[in-house]
């Protein structure tokens, strides 16, 4: 499969169709080949190129420092592994929270170069003119609000977002201002399970949620955190679907100890 754009099974207007039927949108991140090949062919809906590719491949303490040539090539390895679900690529810090018109330079790389198929940007009224920007180009926007990961520095850290009345009310605003915009979609992070609830009910755009409860339209999760690659980072939402970093080991620590005793490889095992 090469970056060359073509439309998916899943499109933003099949997602509304669900909202619509009440069918749950499954969402997991991928930042190569392989994995997105396995979760495309394990029937996920939506497939987020995340720039917690950051942390989870580069080894980064936070989201910041992951640059858009980065996102395009792990988002291009991506979208030459999936067949059916929709590609959506996280737009990096810096790239869109300055002026409209170098956000959608940047959203425009991003299609072009990864053949992604819609761009995720963090942030509500702050950024509604790049996001309007980007869409008068076509490109479809996924918004983010609640534990937005670029802004770290700004939350002072991880925590649970908008506990208190006034960072909720701004939340819901925010929420509707971005539907109005023409965004397909909101990701709601780390937010109290009755605030997603409200902001899905009040959204005709799908809601998906990453420790947002079960309210929302769909659910998010990291793909090395659910697999159990990532043994370092058990938040309460996270559920655990598998222990690979045990398998891996074990695997590995196997293979040591075959090639070290000289059990590998067999003579089957050579030309
Ligand atoms: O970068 C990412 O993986 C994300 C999800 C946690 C929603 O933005």
């Amino acid at each position: 499969m090469s970056t060359e754009s073509k439309v998916r099974a899943v499109t933003t207007l099949r997602l509304k169709q669900m909202k619509e039927q009440g069918e749950k949108i499954s969402m997991i991140t991928s930042y190569d080949y392989s994995m997105a090949k396995i979760v495309d062919a394990a029937g996920i809906d939506v497939i987020l190129v995340g720039d917690s590719a950051a942390n989870v491949m580069a080894g980064h303490q936070t989201t910041l420092p992951i640059t858009l040539d980065q996102m395009i090539y792990h988002a291009s390895s991506v979208v030459r592994g999936v067949e059916r679900a929709l590609v959506v690529c996280d737009m990096p810090f810096g790239t869109y929270q300055g002026d409209p018109q170098t956000a959608l330079n940047s959203a425009v790389r991003i299609m072009k170069e990864s053949g992604a198929d819609a761009v995720k940007l963090e942030g509500g009224e702050e950024i509604l003119d790049s996001v309007k920007r980007i869409l008068t180009a076509g490109i479809p926007v996924m918004a983010h609000l609640g534990l937005t990961p670029q802004s770290i520095h700004k939350f002072g850290g991880y925590g649970l977002r908008a506990k208190e009345e006034a960072e909720a009310e701004k939340l819901i605003h925010d929420a509707k201002l971005l539907e109005e915009a023409g965004c397909f979609a909101v990701v709601l992070e780390k937010i109290p399970a009755a605030l997603a609830k409200r902001v899905t009910e009040s959204l005709t755009v799908p809601t998906i949620g990453i420790g947002a409860g079960a309210g929302t339209d769909g659910q998010v999760l990291v793909v090395h955190d659910m697999l159990g690659i990532n043994k370092g980072f058990s938040p309460k939402f996270l559920r655990r679907y598998a222990d690979l970093h045990t398998i891996m080991t074990e695997a590995v620590e196997h293979y040591v100890e075959d090639v070290k005793s000289g059990d590998f490889p067999n003579e089957n095992e050579q030309y």
